[in-house]
C-alpha cells in the first residue's frame, strides 16, 4: 500500500525555503553566510499594527470570527481595493486567508477540477504548479523570455491555451523575475481570457513595490467583464512586513468567494483573531511606511543593479518590481541547483537555484537585507564569478 496519495508524492517541497533554512543553519553555526535567499523584507512590521494586534489580545478579542474574517477588516479591504486599485468589491466578495499563499490555495481548490490545466507563465513562484497539482489538476508552464522582461506575450498564451484550460495565473509584479505588466500587455491578456471563459487568477502580493515610473495595474479594473473572470489576491506580507502574521486575501466574483469561504470554513475555520486587528491597522493606519520601506528598498535595487551589471560571464534584466534579481548564469554553464550549492560552500553566500522557478538558467537574489551585506555579497559573487 503506497501511504501517500499519487497526487501528493509528486510534489515537492519549497526550495526556497530550504536554502534559507541551510543558510539560516550554517549563521548558527558561527559561519559567516551572506543570505540572499530571503522571501521576506527585513524590516520589522512597524509598531502601530504590532500595538493594535496587543490590544486586541488584551481586549480579549481570543474567539473565532466570522470564517471569511471580521467584517471591519474586509471593509477595510474592500476600501482599500477601491482607493489604490479601482477595484468594486463588496465585503463579501473578500476573504481572509492565512496568507497571500493559502489565498492562491483556497483561489485554485475552488475553481479548478482533476485533469483541468492552468497556465502559468514561467519563470514563476515556486508554489504555482505545485498548488495546481495538489488539486488534481495539470500545470502548463509558458517558457517567456527574457528579451521580453520575462513577460508572457498574447501569443505565448494562445499557444498554451486547450478545451482544458481553466485558469491563467498572473503575478505582477512578479517573482522571481521582479517583473511588472503595464496596461496595454494586461488589456491583451484579458481580452484572451475573456474570449476563452478562463479564470485569471491576479496574484498583486508585491503591488507596493513597484519602482521608478512604472505603475501596478490590477488587470480586474479593467472591466467588469475581466472583473467577473478574475479573483485578485494580495495580503499584508510584503507591504507592510508581516510574513509572520500569516494574513492574505482573494477577492473574487461572489460565487468564488462563496466557495472560498465554504473551503474554508472548513479548513482553518478564521485566520488568527488578533492578528486581523493589526491587518485594519496596516489598512486605516499611516501609509508613509510602505513608502519608506518602498525608497529603501530601491537604493538597494539600485546599487545592486550597478554591481551586477559590472560582473562578467552573467546577465540580467533591471527588475521593476519586487525585491529580487534573476541572474541569468547560462553563459557559466553549470545548473542551478550545483551553482547555488557551490556559491554557499565556496563563497557564503546563499541564493536560490532557478530550477525552483522553472528557469534552469538562473539563480535568484533577493535584496531584502542590508546594502553592507549586498555589498559584500556583490564582491565574493563576483570573485565566484571570475573564477567560472
Ligand atoms: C508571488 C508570491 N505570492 C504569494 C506569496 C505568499 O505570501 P504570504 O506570505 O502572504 O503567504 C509569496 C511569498 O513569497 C510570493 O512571492
Amino acid at each position: 500500500m503506497d501511504l501517500i496519495a499519487k497526487h501528493i508524492a509528486e510534489i515537492s517541497p519549497s526550495l526556497t525555503l530550504s536554502i534559507t533554512s541551510q543558510a539560516k543553519a550554517l549563521k548558527k553555526q558561527g559561519v559567516d553566510v551572506l543570505n540572499f535567499g530571503a522571501g521576506e523584507p527585513d524590516f520589522n512590521t512597524p509598531q502601530h499594527i504590532t500595538e493594535a494586534a496587543i490590544k486586541a489580545l488584551q481586549d480579549g478579542q481570543t474567539r473565532y470570527t466570522e470564517s471569511a474574517g471580521l467584517l471591519e477588516l474586509r471593509e477595510a479591504i474592500a476600501a482599500k481595493l477601491q482607493k489604490d486599485n479601482g477595484l468594486q468589491y463588496t465585503p463579501f466578495q473578500i476573504s481572509v486567508n492565512c496568507g497571500a499563499k493559502h489565498s492562491c490555495y483556497n483561489a485554485i481548490l475552488a475553481t479548478c477540477n482533476p485533469g483541468d490545466e492552468v497556465i502559468i507563465p514561467a519563470p514563476y513562484w515556486t508554489s504555482y504548479p505545485e498548488m495546481v497539482r495538489m488539486v488534481g489538476a495539470v500545470p502548463v508552464i509558458v517558457e517567456t523570455k527574457e528579451a521580453n522582461g520575462w513577460k508572457m506575450t498574447p501569443e505565448e498564451f494562445e499557444e498554451a491555451m486547450s478545451p482544458m484550460t481553466k485558469m491563467v495565473i498572473l503575478n505582477s509584479p512578479g517573482n522571481p523575475t521582479g517583473s511588472v505588466y503595464t496596461r496595454e500587455e494586461l488589456e491583451k491578456i484579458a481580452d484572451i481570457a475573456l474570449g476563452e471563459d478562463i479564470i485569471i487568477l491576479s496574484d498583486e502580493i508585491y503591488e507596493k513595490l513597484v519602482y521608478g515610473e512604472n505603475k501596478h495595474v490590477s488587470i480586474a479594473s479593467l472591466s467588469k467583464e475581466v472583473n467577473d473572470l478574475t479573483i485578485t489576491i494580495n495580503g499584508f506580507s510584503k507591504a507592510f512586513a508581516m510574513t509572520g502574521w500569516r494574513l492574505g486575501y482573494t477577492a473574487a466574483p461572489k460565487a468564488i468567494a462563496e466557495a472560498i469561504d465554504t473551503i474554508q470554513s472548513h479548513m482553518t475555520s478564521n485566520a488568527t483573531t488578533f492578528a486581523q486587528y493589526g491587518a485594519i491597522a496596516a489598512l486605516t493606519g499611516d501609509q508613509q511606511i510602505v513608502t519608506d520601506m518602498r525608497e529603501e528598498f530601491n537604493v538597494r535595487r539600485e546599487f545592486m543593479l550597478d554591481r551586477l551589471k559590472s560582473i562578467k560571464n552573467i546577465k540580467v534584466v533591471e527588475p521593476l518590481g519586487a525585491f529580487y534579481f534573476l541572474v541569468n548564469i547560462e553563459p557559466i554553464g553549470i545548473k542551478s541547483i550545483n551553482f547555488a550549492e557551490k556559491l554557499l560552500s565556496k563563497q557564503k553566500v546563499a541564493v536560490v537555484p532557478g530550477i525552483a522557478f522553472g528557469a534552469e538558467n538562473t539563480i535568484r537574489f533577493s535584496y531584502a537585507t542590508s546594502l553592507d551585506i549586498i555589498n559584500a555579497g556583490m564582491d565574493r559573487f563576483e570573485e565566484f564569478c571570475n573564477q567560472h
